[in-house]
């Protein structure tokens, strides 16, 4: 008879719950994988969840064996009772997801369908470096403006302009609730769905109304710049937005509706990803000042001082496009991916993965694989390039944005946020030093620690953000209308 794959050992009836890290769960399960291998199995409650750490199973799993492997865990606070089964990202692989996928993989799912994009990118990115430069101790409040920015603007044709913008706010909101109600067991009604019948008087029913006001968050991300678009369409604007164009080929109410939900999948898979990687990139050039300097003098040589980077420069920056592999890498965003569900028991290395199994991908532990990765711990952006006789080390993007079925088809958030980043990172070099902060004569030294969930943040640091010349300070006064407006309304001084 097979068994599962080999994992700590558990108790009576709660199995492993005791077992199961309380934070940085992607940190314990490397440990585990040192002590039983690739491919570990723990139960929770008879719950099967089986974690992969290596890429060649995560390659025979959720690649080859994609037809049963590509569903989502039942979910039934976030799913069922708060609506986000429909929002592709919890969405089993069904027909719907794919015609969802068809939708939005037309829009951004290209590097040559993000060049059409890069207006906005470069547009958004500028006012970025811009309000940093005018408030560097807010670097993490502008990373997540400029998430939300530049895919409220690409999704629905919406131009934040205040400073407290009510459209991110709620957005922020809905997203914020995702976060809590999306934690895989988080709560317990989710591991016996069988509790989701208990009366309403019943004491301990507090996931109800969790669950009540994610939905009416979910009701409002999906309507109100959904009912943007189609008022500044009904005026003749905003036309060019994703939501914009499949709305004008939208023939019924079902097709509408799926172009609704397509939007807020975008909204969501976006809105939080990119922050944290602008995050780490600040963390890591003020940690790596060598590197910075490479890249600064590459931008000069290419560049000059005379203009910001642009996405048309990326083939003549390799040294900025390794920084934003080793971004990704060195402290991933989801660095426990998203998880998948088995649809059907499974055969893997000999051992049987039960039906309905959860399937996590240790993508922390895939990205510091030293057998992959010289020197895992370091941020080396030189591994990407090839120097003299060596090799480049793997792309991190084919690990970092999810792996199987549901992402091979096309990788959907890649090409937007492969080159959010880059612009970003090119930009805020072009302009500044990242350094760590001098207070009293001394140097503070970050601590570098990242916040649990399915996106994971650098923890607050402080840095200190200067332009590096008299010409980057030049460059920065001439940016943005709306960032000189901001800083009168603020009454904030330059410089
Ligand atoms: C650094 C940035 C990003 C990272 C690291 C990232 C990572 C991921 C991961 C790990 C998944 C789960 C894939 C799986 O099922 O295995 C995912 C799903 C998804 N991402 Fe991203 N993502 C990023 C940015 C974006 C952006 C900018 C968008 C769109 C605007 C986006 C849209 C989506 C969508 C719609 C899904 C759900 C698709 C599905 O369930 O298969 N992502 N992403």
């Amino acid at each position: 008879m097979r068994t599962f794959p080999p994992g700590p050992k558990g108790l009576p009836l709660v199995g492993n719950l005791f077992d199961m890290p309380k934070s940085q769960a992607w940190k314990t399960f490397t440990k585990w994988s040192e002590k039983w291998g690739d491919v570990i199995s723990v139960s929770v409650f008879g719950q099967t969840i089986v974690i992969l750490n290596s890429v060649e199973c995560v390659n025979e799993l959720l690649e080859k064996r994609g037809s049963v492997s590509s569903d989502r865990p039942c979910m039934v606070v976030a799913k069922k009772w708060a609506g986000w089964d429909r929002v592709m990202v919890l969405e089993d692989h069904t027909s719907r997801f794919r015609a969802l996928r068809r939708l939005t993989s037309k829009y951004m799912g290209t590097r040559a369908a993000i060049a059409s994009l890069s207006h906005v990118l470069e547009l958004e990115a500028s006012e970025f470096v811009s309000r940093v430069w005018r408030n560097p101790e807010r670097l993490s409040d502008e990373a997540r403006r400029n998430a939300g920015a530049t895919i409220l603007m690409l999704i629905y044709g919406y131009r934040i302009r205040e400073e407290e913008d009510p459209m991110l706010k709620m957005a922020d909101k809905a997203m914020e609730s995702w976060t809590i109600i999306s934690l895989p067991g988080a709560f317990l009604v989710d591991l016996f769905p069988s509790l989701e019948y208990i009366p309403v008087w019943f004491p301990c029913i507090q996931w109800r109304e969790t669950a009540t006001t994610a939905r009416k968050l979910l009701d409002c991300l999906r309507n109100e710049p959904f009912e943007y678009t189609r008022s500044q369409m009904s005026e003749g604007h905003s036309l060019s937005s994703f939501t914009a164009q499949n709305l004008i080929a939208a023939k019924t109410k079902e097709e509408e509706e799926l172009v609704k939900d397509a939007a807020t999948a975008l909204y969501a898979g976006g809105s939080d990803t990119t922050v944290s990687a602008v995050c780490s990139l600040f963390l890591a050039m003020m940690c790596n000042t060598e590197a910075q300097a490479k890249a600064h003098d590459e931008l000069d040589r290419v560049i000059g001082s005379g203009r910001l980077p642009s996405l048309r420069d990326r083939d003549q920056l390799p040294y900025v496009n390794a920084i934003c592999l080793e971004v990704l890498r060195w402290n991933p965003v989801a660095p426990a991916g998203v998880a998948h569900r088995l649809s059907d028991n499974v055969i893997l290395d000999d051992y049987l993965l039960p039906k309905d199994a959860i399937i996590i991908t240790n993508i922390w532990k895939l990205m510091h694989d030293a057998t992959k990765y010289s020197d895992p711990l370091q941020f080396k952006p030189e591994r990407f390039l090839q120097v003299g006789g060596t090799q480049p080390e793997p792309d991190p993007r084919n690990i970092a944005f999810g792996s199987g079925r549901r992402v091979s088809e096309l990788l959907l958030g890649m090409h937007l946020a492969d080159a959010t980043l880059f612009i970003v990172c090119a930009m805020s070099l072009a302009v500044f030093n990242i350094t760590k902060p001098i207070e009293n004569g001394a140097v503070i030294e970050p601590e570098i620690e990242y916040t649990n969930g399915t996106i994971s943040h650098p923890h607050p640091f402080r840095c200190s953000i200067k332009p590096r010349s008299e010409r980057a300070e030049s460059l920065l006064l001439s940016l943005t209308v709306i960032g000189e407006r901001d800083a009168e309304v603020q009454g904030l001084k330059r410089g």
